[in-house]
């Protein structure tokens, strides 16, 4: 049976952005393949301090962040449904060690998020951490033999390093120890997303929806009340072509607009994209949206309402029990092989 396993960070409140380009795809995915694949979603809670953050409020946002893929509509009674923290599950961390040293400073000091972020002046502290966050991600994803990895393009780059280090080991050792995963052609084959899905900023449409933007206009919260949710659409730019046309290119901000009426409203683009093909009220079109994410946002708020910690908990206790058998199968294998353990 494969694995189809996502992690989710929670340390910055979700944006309309990542509910589209991440967890409904991946409540798809669950949906459509959850009779014959293990479905692991799981809080990389670890992951949430490798830049500094509130540590006050981690414990509740990882809550939370659970509650989010239940409202979303995850079934997380499923029997393979797996939600757990990857904090709990030790062998993460263990894993993440013995993959460090086999792991080159080489490789890791390419990747392109470290650099961004190691970089960034508003980061004033770069944590060793920062450095080694795709390494523990290659822990995430090997324990469990994931095949295909439902991730943001940012992502895919820290995929190909899993990809490496697997390869490596299973050389090295000359056994399949880890399933290697996916490459990121196959991954974006298998989420549907060739025509390249991204939420794009309302203000810059350019860029994409991202919840770390300090200015709280470019983008919707999953936590925005609806009213407010609606006049950021409202006031989304877009251009001065006066013709509502789907182009990403020249049009990025009509055709971000098109995009979020489709998925909310689970219908194709290309019908979304007729109805409005030649129409020229940029105000028409916006006031649609608007009206959609609204009545989106109060559902969506009012199933969240309605899902209690002591329920948040129960799954984990389970889930988690699940998990690290799993995850302690696979890395005692690993101590096995690398002589840690008897052979
Ligand atoms: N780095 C991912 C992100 O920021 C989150 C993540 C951590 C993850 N470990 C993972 C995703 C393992 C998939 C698999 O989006």
């Amino acid at each position: 049976m494969q694995t189809i396993l996502t992690g989710v960070r929670v340390n910055e409140e979700p944006t309309l952005g990542n509910f589209l380009g991440a967890y409904l795809p991946m409540i798809r995915l669950a949906a459509e393949h959850g009779a014959d694949s293990h479905i692991n979603m799981f809080i990389p809670d670890l992951h949430s301090f490798t830049t500094p953050i509130d540590h006050s409020k981690l414990y509740r946002q990882v809550i939370n962040g659970i509650k989010y893929y239940i409202a979303a509509g995850l079934d997380a009674t499923a029997p393979n449904v797996h939600i757990y923290r990857q904090s709990r599950v030790p062998a993460h961390s263990e894993l993440c060690w013995i993959l460090d040293c086999f792991t080159s400073f080489g490789e890791a000091s390419r990747m392109t998020q470290f650099k961004e972020k190691s970089s960034d002046s508003n980061n004033t502290f770069v944590s060793v951490g920062l450095f080694n966050y795709p390494v523990l991600m290659a822990a995430d994803i090997l324990l469990y033999d994931a095949y295909h990895i439902p991730l943001g393009e940012d992502q895919f780059q820290h995929l190909e390093l899993a990809r490496n280090v697997a390869i490596r080991f299973n050389h090295k050792f000359q056994q399949d120890v880890f399933t290697v995963p996916a490459s990121e052609a196959e991954q974006i084959k298998f989420m549907h997303l060739e025509n390249g899905l991204r939420i794009r900023s309302l203000t810059e449409p350019q860029k994409k929806m991202s919840k770390s933007n300090p200015n709280d206009k470019s983008k919707i919260n999953l936590n925005d009340r609806p009213e407010e949710a609606s006049k950021k659409i409202m006031s989304a730019t877009t251009d001065s072509v006066g013709t509502i046309r789907f182009d990403m290119i020249n049009q990025p901000g009509i055709s971000n607009l098109l995009q979020i009426e489709a998925l909310i409203n689970n219908r194709p683009l290309q019908d979304v994209i007729s109805d409005w093909a030649g129409q020229t009220s940029y105000g028409d079109l916006k006031r649609k949206v608007a009206d959609s994410v609204a009545h989106f946002l109060a559902d969506f708020q009012e199933r969240l309402a309605d899902i209690d910690d002591a329920t948040v908990e129960q799954i984990l206790a389970q889930d988690e029990t699940y998990a690290n058998e799993v995850a302690n199968r696979k890395l005692h294998q690993v101590q096995r092989i690398v002589g840690l353990r008897k052979a």
